[in-house]
């Protein structure tokens, strides 16, 4: 029988660490949970009534747990010592140079955080990692622990815990999910304790036959595997997407239809402008990056196509968008409604408004936009300096509407539905477009006001259909 655990410590206080271990606060009272960045301002923030991420239901939560079982400090080295089991939530971007360079995962912070722990730590640990990364990880960095500790006979475990958990109803996720994911050296017996331990903090509030347990490379290899397959789904409707707009056929009815094939299921078949995030894009490139490096360069490519698709998608949209506008959207002005990756969060992280904020900006367009949750130095951030100059950021929809001649949805925020748009018809260019990136607006509606209307997979409006170099 494995010893309940009773301190927990996260490294990384991101929007995986923050959410998962609040609900693990939540749920598991008798357990102390520490949160710990390098960031200051992360951590003061997270100390704050202004949390540093936007997620429905996360203040309440950590407004209840903090400063009882709930911590969040930049004393690294004091949780680690102090814990038996930490979570390791750090950033594993793609890396932007040297070998892999834009297809393999940036192991930086990981291996920094793993020397950290290494270097401090003075008694067993069990090592979860959360964070994507490719397979085999676990093992490589359970050497740079061994050898990094300056103490005798302490021993670590490493286990895998992906994080399934999606950005927006990330609490729904982590109140009651699908399933968790547990990997281990569950072959040898203190291996399986270790695995026990980490079931025994979930099984607080998952029931056991949803909490899975597998060996470390399956658990890793499976989140990778599982955003693959997510993102693959939406490039495949997006394909669609372009066929339905040069045959007359609806997107919309097209996923209705085959969502209801109970072997395809309902989920993800929304066709949109693109996805986004933080992981999707990057767990593909890195998917393929690790079939290349095994030698399996058919796999890779059927991988890198998913991608290829999304963006295909982003820039065709960009083109319909020049199209219709009679080839020309020099000096004109548009407004971008949207601009996080997804609705109810404020994460920009490969947002399609930056390609095709980008490519709009490119043709000389100027750009309003307006993001109920992104902030100002945010777009600033992802867009840079030279793209800055033809960009305003908007406080309100009516601020960027104002004058402009086109107006394009970028993200599916619900505000977006409730407006008047009798009313901003009234204060755009005429012709007024509106170009719906992903399907949310009444489109009768707005014709019916007089809008001249794309969206995304639908019958064509007659007027861009004539419109001449039309995708
Ligand atoms: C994803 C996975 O869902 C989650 O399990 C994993 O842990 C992290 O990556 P996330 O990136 O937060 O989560 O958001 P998700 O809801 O998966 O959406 C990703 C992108 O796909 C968004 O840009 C979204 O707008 C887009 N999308 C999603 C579509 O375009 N169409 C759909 O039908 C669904
Ligand atoms: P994710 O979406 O995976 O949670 P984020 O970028 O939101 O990614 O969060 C990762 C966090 O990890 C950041 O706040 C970053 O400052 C923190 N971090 C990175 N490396 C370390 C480290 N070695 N020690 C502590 N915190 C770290």
């Amino acid at each position: 029988m494995t010893r309940p655990i009773t301190t927990i410590c996260c490294i990384g206080a991101g929007y995986v660490g923050g959410p998962t271990m609040a609900m693990i606060a939540k749920k598991c009272p008798q357990i102390s949970v520490t949160v710990v960045d390098i960031s200051q301002p992360r951590i003061d923030a997270w100390n704050s009534s202004e949390l540093p991420i936007y997620e429905p239901g996360l203040d309440e939560i950590v407004f209840e747990c903090r400063g009882k079982n709930l911590f969040f400090s930049t004393d690294v080295e004091g949780a680690i010592r102090d814990c038996e089991m930490i979570f390791v939530s750090v950033n594993t971007p793609t890396k932007k140079t040297g070998l892999g360079k834009g297809k393999a995962a940036d192991l930086t912070y990981w291996e920094l955080a793993a020397r950290t722990i290494a270097a401090c730590s003075e008694s067993d640990k069990i090592i979860v990692e959360k964070s994507t990364v490719p397979v085999r990880t676990a093992e490589a960095i359970e050497k740079v622990l061994q050898r990094n500790c300056p103490h005798d006979g302490v021993r670590f475990d490493i286990l895998s815990n992906p994080e399934f958990l999606a950005e927006g109803t990330a609490i729904v996720d982590l109140d009651a999910p699908d399933r968790v994911l547990i990997g281990g050296k569950i072959e040898n017996a203190k291996g399986q304790a270790a695995v026990d331990a980490l079931v025994g903090v979930y099984s607080n509030w998952v029931p056991k036959e949803n909490i899975l347990t597998a060996n470390l490379w399956s658990a890793e290899l499976s989140k990778l595997a599982a955003n693959a397959f997510l993102a693959q789904r939406i490039s495949s409707i997006n394909a669609m997407s372009a066929l339905c707009e040069a045959t007359g056929a609806d997107v919309q009815q097209v996923s209705h239809a085959i969502g209801t094939d109970t072997r395809i299921g309902s989920k993800f078949l929304n066709a949109s402008v693109g996805f986004g995030g933080s992981c999707f894009q990057k767990d593909i490139l890195n998917l393929a990056y690790i079939c290349e490096c095994h030698g399996l360069p058919e796999v890779a490519e059927y991988w890198h196509s998913v991608v290829g698709m999304n963006d295909y998608q982003k820039s065709r949209f960009v083109k319909r968008m020049i199209s219709a506008m009679f080839n020309t959207i020099s000096g004109k002005k548009i407004s971008m409604l949207g601009y996080a990756f997804k609705k109810d969060t404020g994460d920009t992280r490969e947002s399609p408004a930056i390609d095709v904020g980008h490519g709009l900006i490119e043709d000389g367009a100027k750009l309003n936009i307006y993001d109920p949750k992104v902030a100002a130095a945010q777009i600033a951030l992802d867009m840079g300096e030279e793209a800055m100059k033809s960009i305003t950021c908007c406080k309100t929809h009516t601020e960027s509407l104002t004058g402009a001649h086109a107006v394009c949805i970028m993200t599916e925020w619900d505000e977006f539905k409730t407006y008047d748009w009798e009313a901003i018809y009234g204060v755009m260019q005429k012709p007024a477009f509106v170009f719906d990136g992903r399907l949310i607006l009444d489109h009768q509606k707005l014709k019916d006001i007089g809008f001249i209307v794309y969206a995304l997979g639908k019958p064509l409006d007659p007027f861009l259909c004539s419109a001449e170099g039309a995708p």
